[in-house]
């Protein structure tokens, strides 16, 4: 499969090498943007609050299955949205889906290792799910459904439980929202 990651850090790059090594061809931009057009599937994978600018650079996205995996780390959705995998499917108008934001990259290199194939989720449009699947599984994970793209926002908040369960079980120091509008 011909993927674009917009993002190649530690998901984008760390997911980018995983394809590779399963036999895709991976491109990966990252600040300066580029043309996706070529892509069958573009993974973004920018800060959570940098969705929209990092977008405004990316050309030949309309219509492309994109999968979503940004965090909210203090920072909210673009206006008006519950969550960024619903403003991305606003600026593409295509499939979307929205995972690879829950399990941690560092331990991309040990998926292997594990005893049992990890779960990861993903929620999204069905137009989406034959390749989210598909590169779930290429990548080492077990692809785990958690409903429609309205349950992005849901599975972006369950990112504040994970760092609560890592740092001791306390409240979680960001919330992804001010209390009031959550
Ligand atoms: N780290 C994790 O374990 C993990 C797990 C799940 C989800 N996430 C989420 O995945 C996303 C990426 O995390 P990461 O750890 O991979 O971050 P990272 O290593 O810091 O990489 C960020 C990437 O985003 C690009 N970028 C930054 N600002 C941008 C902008 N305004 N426009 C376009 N591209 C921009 C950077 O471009 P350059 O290469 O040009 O600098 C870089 O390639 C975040 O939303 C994070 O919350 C992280």
């Amino acid at each position: 499969m011909r993927i674009t990651v917009v993002g190649r850090g530690n998901v984008g790059g760390g997911l980018a090498d995983r394809w590779e090594q399963a036999g895709h061809t991976v491109t990966r931009i990252g600040h300066d943007g580029g043309d996706v057009a070529d892509a069958e599937v573009v993974l973004l994978a920018v800060p959570g609050g940098a969705i929209a600018q990092a977008l405004e650079k990316v050309e030949g996205i309309k219509g492309k299955t994109v999968i979503d995996a940004t965090n909210l780390y203090g920072v909210v959705p673009p206006d008006g949205f519950p969550s960024n995998a619903e403003f991305v499917k606003s600026q593409t108008d295509g499939p979307t889906a929205k995972s690879f934001n829950i399990n941690y990259a560092s331990l991309y290199p040990r998926l292997g290792e594990a005893r049992a194939r990890p779960s990861n989720l993903w929620c999204g449009d069905e137009a989406a799910r034959d390749i989210v699947e598909q590169l779930n599984r290429d990548c080492g994970y077990d692809p785990v459904y958690a409903g429609p793209i309205e349950n992005a926002a849901a599975q972006e908040a369950l990112v504040n439980i994970i760092f609560a369960i890592g740092q001791g079980l306390g409240p979680f120091v960001y919330r992804m929202a001010p209390l009031e509008q959550l």
